[in-house]
Protein backbone atom coordinates (compact mmCIF):
# COMPACT_ATOMS: atom_id res chain seq x y z
CA UNK A 1 0.00 0.00 0.00
CA UNK A 2 1.47 3.05 -0.68
CA UNK A 3 0.16 7.08 0.87
CA UNK A 4 0.75 9.51 -0.69
CA UNK A 5 1.43 13.10 0.33
CA UNK A 6 0.45 16.55 -1.38
CA UNK A 7 2.31 18.38 -3.86
CA UNK A 8 4.57 20.82 -2.20
CA UNK A 9 3.99 19.41 1.23
CA UNK A 10 7.40 20.65 2.86
CA UNK A 11 9.74 17.62 4.22
CA UNK A 12 12.59 18.71 7.04
CA UNK A 13 14.04 18.14 10.04
CA UNK A 14 14.16 20.49 13.00
CA UNK A 15 16.76 21.34 15.82
CA UNK A 16 17.04 24.59 18.07
CA UNK A 17 20.01 26.62 18.84
CA UNK A 18 21.18 25.45 22.51
CA UNK A 19 20.74 21.97 22.15
CA UNK A 20 23.64 22.29 18.77
CA UNK A 21 25.50 25.26 18.67
CA UNK A 22 27.64 24.93 21.73
CA UNK A 23 28.87 27.50 23.92
CA UNK A 24 25.51 29.14 24.55
CA UNK A 25 27.78 31.14 27.14
CA UNK A 26 25.18 34.07 27.66
CA UNK A 27 21.93 32.16 28.21
CA UNK A 28 20.19 31.16 31.12
CA UNK A 29 20.54 27.50 30.66
CA UNK A 30 24.00 27.59 30.41
CA UNK A 31 24.04 29.26 33.57
CA UNK A 32 22.21 26.62 35.09
CA UNK A 33 24.32 23.61 33.75
CA UNK A 34 27.53 25.69 35.06
CA UNK A 35 26.56 26.69 38.32
CA UNK A 36 28.34 24.66 40.94
CA UNK A 37 25.76 21.41 42.21
CA UNK A 38 23.89 22.15 39.04
CA UNK A 39 21.44 18.88 39.37
CA UNK A 40 22.12 18.76 35.37
CA UNK A 41 23.38 15.74 35.02
CA UNK A 42 25.38 16.91 31.52
CA UNK A 43 26.27 20.55 30.05
CA UNK A 44 25.50 21.20 27.03
CA UNK A 45 29.53 22.36 26.62
CA UNK A 46 30.53 22.08 22.79
CA UNK A 47 26.91 20.27 22.17
CA UNK A 48 27.25 19.45 18.07
CA UNK A 49 29.37 22.65 17.49
CA UNK A 50 26.63 23.43 14.83
CA UNK A 51 27.24 27.34 15.17
CA UNK A 52 30.21 26.55 13.13
CA UNK A 53 29.06 23.31 11.52
CA UNK A 54 25.32 24.43 9.93
CA UNK A 55 26.44 24.56 6.63
CA UNK A 56 27.68 21.08 6.60
CA UNK A 57 24.37 20.08 8.44
CA UNK A 58 22.42 21.94 5.78
CA UNK A 59 24.28 19.92 3.25
CA UNK A 60 23.13 17.06 4.77
CA UNK A 61 19.47 18.16 4.97
CA UNK A 62 19.60 18.95 1.31
CA UNK A 63 21.75 15.72 0.63
CA UNK A 64 19.09 13.54 1.84
CA UNK A 65 16.32 15.30 -0.28
CA UNK A 66 14.40 17.09 2.52
CA UNK A 67 13.31 20.52 1.42
CA UNK A 68 13.15 22.23 4.87
CA UNK A 69 15.11 22.75 8.06
CA UNK A 70 13.80 24.48 11.49
CA UNK A 71 16.88 25.94 13.33
CA UNK A 72 15.87 28.84 15.95
CA UNK A 73 17.59 32.08 16.92
CA UNK A 74 19.35 32.36 20.26
CA UNK A 75 18.33 35.70 21.82
CA UNK A 76 21.25 35.58 24.20
CA UNK A 77 23.94 36.16 21.15
CA UNK A 78 21.44 38.73 19.12
CA UNK A 79 21.56 40.29 22.94
CA UNK A 80 24.03 38.97 25.23
CA UNK A 81 23.73 42.09 27.58
CA UNK A 82 20.28 44.38 27.72
CA UNK A 83 20.37 46.38 24.60
CA UNK A 84 23.52 45.64 23.11
CA UNK A 85 22.59 43.99 20.00
CA UNK A 86 25.52 42.15 18.34
CA UNK A 87 25.82 42.44 14.28
CA UNK A 88 27.57 39.73 13.93
CA UNK A 89 25.28 37.33 15.55
CA UNK A 90 22.19 38.59 13.37
CA UNK A 91 24.86 38.65 9.97
CA UNK A 92 25.53 35.09 11.42
CA UNK A 93 21.65 34.12 11.39
CA UNK A 94 21.11 36.00 8.15
CA UNK A 95 23.92 33.66 6.87
CA UNK A 96 22.31 30.53 7.98
CA UNK A 97 18.65 31.80 6.20
CA UNK A 98 20.49 32.45 3.10
CA UNK A 99 22.28 29.14 3.19
CA UNK A 100 19.17 27.16 3.08
CA UNK A 101 17.80 29.09 0.40
CA UNK A 102 20.51 28.61 -1.63
CA UNK A 103 19.91 25.01 -1.13
CA UNK A 104 16.68 25.30 -2.10
CA UNK A 105 15.87 24.25 1.59
CA UNK A 106 12.70 25.93 3.39
CA UNK A 107 13.78 27.71 6.52
CA UNK A 108 11.68 27.47 9.34
CA UNK A 109 12.95 30.13 12.39
CA UNK A 110 11.94 29.89 15.84
CA UNK A 111 12.76 33.02 17.65
CA UNK A 112 12.21 31.72 21.47
CA UNK A 113 13.53 28.03 21.86
CA UNK A 114 13.39 27.72 25.95
CA UNK A 115 16.48 29.57 26.49
CA UNK A 116 16.34 33.23 27.31
CA UNK A 117 19.79 35.77 28.02
CA UNK A 118 20.92 35.44 31.08
CA UNK A 119 20.42 39.25 31.97
CA UNK A 120 16.83 38.78 30.95
CA UNK A 121 16.60 35.94 33.97
CA UNK A 122 18.49 37.71 36.04
CA UNK A 123 16.16 40.82 35.64
CA UNK A 124 12.74 39.17 36.24
CA UNK A 125 12.49 37.10 33.17
CA UNK A 126 8.81 36.03 31.89
CA UNK A 127 7.58 37.67 35.61
CA UNK A 128 8.81 41.06 34.82
CA UNK A 129 6.73 43.72 33.45
CA UNK A 130 8.83 44.78 31.05
CA UNK A 131 9.32 41.06 29.75
CA UNK A 132 7.31 41.33 26.81
CA UNK A 133 9.25 44.93 25.65
CA UNK A 134 11.45 43.11 26.01
CA UNK A 135 11.06 40.52 23.76
CA UNK A 136 9.37 42.60 21.38
CA UNK A 137 12.62 44.71 21.24
CA UNK A 138 14.49 41.52 20.49
CA UNK A 139 11.87 40.50 17.57
CA UNK A 140 12.76 43.96 16.17
CA UNK A 141 15.93 43.60 15.95
CA UNK A 142 15.84 39.98 14.20
CA UNK A 143 13.15 41.64 11.89
CA UNK A 144 15.58 42.92 8.88
CA UNK A 145 17.63 39.31 8.52
CA UNK A 146 13.85 37.53 8.39
CA UNK A 147 13.94 38.96 4.57
CA UNK A 148 12.58 35.62 2.68
CA UNK A 149 11.57 33.48 5.49
CA UNK A 150 7.94 32.16 4.86
CA UNK A 151 7.56 30.35 8.43
CA UNK A 152 8.14 32.45 11.79
CA UNK A 153 8.20 30.29 14.81
CA UNK A 154 7.55 32.96 17.88
CA UNK A 155 7.91 31.25 20.51
CA UNK A 156 8.31 27.18 21.10
CA UNK A 157 6.25 24.98 23.30
CA UNK A 158 5.25 27.92 25.75
CA UNK A 159 2.86 25.36 27.43
CA UNK A 160 5.90 22.98 28.47
CA UNK A 161 7.86 26.44 29.34
CA UNK A 162 5.03 27.41 31.73
CA UNK A 163 5.15 24.12 33.44
CA UNK A 164 8.32 23.74 33.80
CA UNK A 165 8.36 27.08 35.62
CA UNK A 166 5.24 25.51 37.52
CA UNK A 167 8.02 22.96 38.98
CA UNK A 168 10.61 25.36 39.65
CA UNK A 169 8.84 27.65 41.62
CA UNK A 170 7.44 24.68 43.75
CA UNK A 171 11.01 23.15 44.08
CA UNK A 172 12.11 26.91 45.34
CA UNK A 173 9.39 27.07 47.88
CA UNK A 174 10.31 22.83 48.71
CA UNK A 175 7.03 21.69 47.49
CA UNK A 176 6.56 18.30 45.89
CA UNK A 177 3.94 17.74 43.00
CA UNK A 178 0.46 16.13 43.82
CA UNK A 179 -0.71 12.80 42.77
CA UNK A 180 -0.52 12.19 39.11
CA UNK A 181 1.83 14.52 38.05
CA UNK A 182 5.23 12.31 38.55
CA UNK A 183 4.27 10.25 35.88
CA UNK A 184 6.67 10.30 32.66
CA UNK A 185 5.36 13.41 30.26
CA UNK A 186 2.71 14.28 33.02
CA UNK A 187 3.49 18.14 34.69
CA UNK A 188 1.63 20.28 36.79
CA UNK A 189 -0.71 23.24 35.80
CA UNK A 190 1.52 25.99 34.09
CA UNK A 191 2.47 29.10 35.69
CA UNK A 192 -0.50 30.66 34.70
CA UNK A 193 1.65 34.42 35.29
CA UNK A 194 3.81 33.01 32.64
CA UNK A 195 1.13 31.48 30.50
CA UNK A 196 -0.12 34.92 30.09
CA UNK A 197 2.94 36.87 29.65
CA UNK A 198 4.46 34.35 26.93
CA UNK A 199 0.84 35.15 25.32
CA UNK A 200 1.28 38.37 25.66
CA UNK A 201 5.06 38.38 24.02
CA UNK A 202 3.73 35.93 21.36
CA UNK A 203 1.17 38.80 20.48
CA UNK A 204 3.80 41.47 20.68
CA UNK A 205 6.07 39.59 18.26
CA UNK A 206 3.25 38.76 15.91
CA UNK A 207 2.52 42.94 16.02
CA UNK A 208 6.33 43.37 14.38
CA UNK A 209 6.34 40.19 12.77
CA UNK A 210 3.07 40.76 10.49
CA UNK A 211 3.86 44.45 10.20
CA UNK A 212 6.98 43.59 8.46
CA UNK A 213 4.60 40.82 6.27
CA UNK A 214 5.80 37.70 7.84
CA UNK A 215 3.35 34.83 8.58
CA UNK A 216 3.99 33.72 11.96
CA UNK A 217 2.95 31.69 14.73
CA UNK A 218 4.04 29.60 17.68
CA UNK A 219 4.57 25.75 18.39
CA UNK A 220 2.35 23.88 21.04
CA UNK A 221 3.71 20.63 23.17
CA UNK A 222 0.51 18.74 22.34
CA UNK A 223 0.28 15.69 25.15
CA UNK A 224 -2.56 13.82 23.86
CA UNK A 225 -4.52 13.55 27.12
CA UNK A 226 -6.78 10.92 26.76
CA UNK A 227 -9.98 9.82 29.17
CA UNK A 228 -9.81 6.83 30.58
CA UNK A 229 -13.81 5.67 30.41
CA UNK A 230 -15.24 7.71 33.19
CA UNK A 231 -12.84 10.65 33.58
CA UNK A 232 -13.82 12.58 30.43
CA UNK A 233 -14.47 16.24 32.36
CA UNK A 234 -10.81 15.60 34.74
CA UNK A 235 -9.35 15.09 31.22
CA UNK A 236 -11.19 18.27 29.83
CA UNK A 237 -10.03 20.03 33.27
CA UNK A 238 -6.29 18.84 33.15
CA UNK A 239 -5.77 19.79 29.24
CA UNK A 240 -7.02 23.47 29.34
CA UNK A 241 -4.75 25.16 31.55
CA UNK A 242 -1.55 22.09 30.05
CA UNK A 243 -2.88 22.73 26.29
CA UNK A 244 -5.83 24.31 25.21
CA UNK A 245 -5.26 27.54 26.71
CA UNK A 246 -2.48 27.43 24.12
CA UNK A 247 -3.51 26.95 21.22
CA UNK A 248 -6.54 29.19 21.68
CA UNK A 249 -4.19 32.18 21.60
CA UNK A 250 -3.18 30.91 18.22
CA UNK A 251 -6.57 31.29 16.76
CA UNK A 252 -6.18 34.12 14.23
CA UNK A 253 -2.29 32.87 13.71
CA UNK A 254 -0.79 32.10 10.38
CA UNK A 255 -0.18 29.02 10.88
CA UNK A 256 0.16 26.36 14.24
CA UNK A 257 3.09 23.81 14.71
CA UNK A 258 2.20 20.72 15.86
CA UNK A 259 4.79 19.24 18.25
CA UNK A 260 3.52 15.93 19.36
CA UNK A 261 5.55 12.17 20.49
CA UNK A 262 3.33 10.57 22.98
CA UNK A 263 0.22 10.25 24.85
CA UNK A 264 -0.98 10.70 28.54
CA UNK A 265 -4.01 9.00 29.90
CA UNK A 266 -6.09 10.73 32.77
CA UNK A 267 -7.59 9.17 34.96
CA UNK A 268 -10.63 10.09 37.78
CA UNK A 269 -7.48 11.61 39.98
CA UNK A 270 -5.05 12.69 37.23
CA UNK A 271 -2.82 11.84 34.98
CA UNK A 272 -2.29 8.23 34.96
CA UNK A 273 1.36 6.27 34.77
CA UNK A 274 2.35 4.16 31.36
CA UNK A 275 0.92 1.13 31.77
CA UNK A 276 3.56 -1.84 33.03
CA UNK A 277 5.10 -3.57 30.36
CA UNK A 278 4.42 -1.00 27.48
CA UNK A 279 7.08 -0.27 25.30
CA UNK A 280 8.86 2.95 25.89
CA UNK A 281 11.42 5.31 24.36
CA UNK A 282 14.89 6.49 25.93
CA UNK A 283 12.72 9.35 27.80
CA UNK A 284 10.70 7.24 29.41
CA UNK A 285 7.49 8.10 27.46
CA UNK A 286 4.98 5.36 25.77
CA UNK A 287 6.08 4.51 22.23
CA UNK A 288 2.75 5.75 20.52
CA UNK A 289 3.15 6.35 16.88
CA UNK A 290 -0.33 7.50 16.46
CA UNK A 291 0.36 10.63 18.72
CA UNK A 292 0.92 12.65 15.59
CA UNK A 293 -2.41 12.04 14.00
CA UNK A 294 -3.94 12.80 17.14
CA UNK A 295 -2.68 15.52 17.93
CA UNK A 296 -2.88 17.07 14.22
CA UNK A 297 -6.85 16.11 14.58
CA UNK A 298 -6.87 18.03 17.65
CA UNK A 299 -5.56 21.02 17.17
CA UNK A 300 -7.38 21.00 13.86
CA UNK A 301 -10.52 20.37 15.52
CA UNK A 302 -9.72 23.26 18.06
CA UNK A 303 -8.31 26.04 15.75
CA UNK A 304 -10.27 25.57 12.35
CA UNK A 305 -9.01 27.34 9.31
CA UNK A 306 -5.85 27.55 10.85
CA UNK A 307 -3.02 25.90 8.50
CA UNK A 308 -0.66 23.15 10.66
CA UNK A 309 2.82 22.98 10.29
CA UNK A 310 4.24 19.19 11.90
CA UNK A 311 7.55 21.05 13.66
CA UNK A 312 8.21 18.36 15.50
CA UNK A 313 8.20 14.35 15.90
CA UNK A 314 10.17 12.05 16.64
CA UNK A 315 11.49 9.43 18.90
CA UNK A 316 14.74 8.98 21.65
CA UNK A 317 15.85 5.56 20.56
CA UNK A 318 19.09 4.06 20.22
CA UNK A 319 17.73 1.74 17.62
CA UNK A 320 17.66 3.57 14.00
CA UNK A 321 14.96 0.54 13.29
CA UNK A 322 12.79 1.63 15.62
CA UNK A 323 13.26 5.25 14.85
CA UNK A 324 11.77 4.28 11.24
CA UNK A 325 9.21 2.20 12.65
CA UNK A 326 7.55 4.64 14.95
CA UNK A 327 7.93 7.82 12.07
CA UNK A 328 6.40 5.44 9.71
CA UNK A 329 3.56 4.91 12.06
CA UNK A 330 3.05 8.65 12.83
CA UNK A 331 2.88 9.41 9.08
CA UNK A 332 0.95 6.66 8.16
CA UNK A 333 -1.48 8.41 11.00
CA UNK A 334 -0.91 12.16 9.26
CA UNK A 335 -1.17 10.92 6.03
CA UNK A 336 -4.85 9.56 7.53
CA UNK A 337 -5.62 13.23 9.15
CA UNK A 338 -4.65 14.63 5.60
CA UNK A 339 -6.85 12.10 3.63
CA UNK A 340 -9.87 13.64 6.26
CA UNK A 341 -9.46 16.81 4.85
CA UNK A 342 -6.92 19.06 7.68
CA UNK A 343 -4.47 21.27 6.19
CA UNK A 344 -1.12 19.85 6.75
CA UNK A 345 1.41 21.86 5.07
CA UNK A 346 4.79 19.73 6.23
CA UNK A 347 6.49 17.34 8.45
CA UNK A 348 9.67 18.38 10.64
CA UNK A 349 11.20 15.47 12.00
CA UNK A 350 12.90 15.97 15.62
CA UNK A 351 15.38 16.11 14.93
CA UNK A 352 18.34 16.50 12.29
CA UNK A 353 21.37 15.56 14.61
CA UNK A 354 21.72 13.99 18.28
CA UNK A 355 21.83 16.50 20.24
CA UNK A 356 22.03 17.99 24.28
CA UNK A 357 18.09 16.96 25.52
CA UNK A 358 17.97 19.37 28.57
CA UNK A 359 20.40 18.01 30.54
CA UNK A 360 21.61 14.99 28.92
CA UNK A 361 23.10 13.27 25.92
CA UNK A 362 21.63 9.95 25.72
CA UNK A 363 18.18 9.87 24.59
CA UNK A 364 19.22 10.14 20.91
CA UNK A 365 16.45 11.79 18.78
CA UNK A 366 18.73 12.12 15.97
CA UNK A 367 18.35 10.90 12.37
CA UNK A 368 21.99 11.86 12.14
CA UNK A 369 24.80 11.04 14.75
CA UNK A 370 27.25 13.35 16.27
CA UNK A 371 30.76 12.17 17.49
CA UNK A 372 31.02 14.15 20.78
CA UNK A 373 34.76 14.57 20.42
CA UNK A 374 35.33 15.16 16.81
CA UNK A 375 31.66 16.20 15.88
CA UNK A 376 31.87 14.28 13.00
CA UNK A 377 28.05 13.45 11.69
CA UNK A 378 27.17 9.90 10.58
CA UNK A 379 24.08 9.77 8.67
CA UNK A 380 21.77 7.29 9.94
CA UNK A 381 19.53 4.36 7.86
CA UNK A 382 16.20 6.65 9.29
CA UNK A 383 17.99 9.97 7.65
CA UNK A 384 17.74 8.11 4.08
CA UNK A 385 14.26 6.85 4.60
CA UNK A 386 13.07 10.05 5.27
CA UNK A 387 15.03 11.40 2.61
CA UNK A 388 13.29 8.69 -0.03
CA UNK A 389 9.43 9.72 1.30
CA UNK A 390 10.63 13.48 0.54
CA UNK A 391 12.04 13.14 -2.98
CA UNK A 392 8.47 10.69 -3.64
CA UNK A 393 5.92 11.99 -1.70
CA UNK A 394 4.96 8.77 -0.70
CA UNK A 395 5.23 6.13 1.94
CA UNK A 396 4.93 2.87 1.12
CA UNK A 397 4.33 -0.05 3.66
CA UNK A 398 7.24 -1.92 2.92
CA UNK A 399 9.18 -3.89 5.59
CA UNK A 400 11.16 -1.69 7.75
CA UNK A 401 14.51 -4.62 7.05
CA UNK A 402 14.13 -4.30 3.33
CA UNK A 403 13.91 -0.38 3.18
CA UNK A 404 17.09 0.07 5.48
CA UNK A 405 19.36 -2.63 3.58
CA UNK A 406 21.60 -0.46 1.31
CA UNK A 407 20.29 -0.33 -2.36
C1 LIG B 1 11.33 20.45 22.47
C2 LIG B 1 12.70 19.99 22.07
C3 LIG B 1 13.01 18.67 22.75
C4 LIG B 1 12.00 17.63 22.27
C5 LIG B 1 12.21 16.25 22.86
C6 LIG B 1 10.32 19.36 22.61
O1 LIG B 1 9.76 19.48 23.88
O2 LIG B 1 10.90 21.52 21.69
O3 LIG B 1 13.62 20.99 22.38
O4 LIG B 1 14.32 18.26 22.52
O5 LIG B 1 10.71 18.04 22.56
O6 LIG B 1 12.04 16.24 24.23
Amino acid sequence: MELSFPEGFLWGAAGSAHQIEGNNVASDLWAMENRPGSVMPERSGDACDSYHRWGEDLDIVRGLGLTAYRFSIEWARVEPAEGQVSLAALAHYRRMIEGCLERGLTPVVTLHHFTSPLWFQLAGGWSSAEAVARFRRYVRAVLPILDGVEWVCTVNEPNMLAMVAAIMKRGERGEHGEHGESVAGALPPPDQEMADALAAAHRAAREELGAAGLRSGWTVANQNFEADPGAEAERDAWAWPREDQFLDVAAADDFIGVQAYTRVRIGRRGALPVPDGARRTLMGWEFYPAALGDAVRYTAARLPGVPILVTENGIATADDAERVEYTRGALAGLHGAIADGIDVRGYLHWSLLDNYEWGSYRPTFGLVAVDRETFARTVKPSARWLGAIARTGVLSAGAVHEELSPA
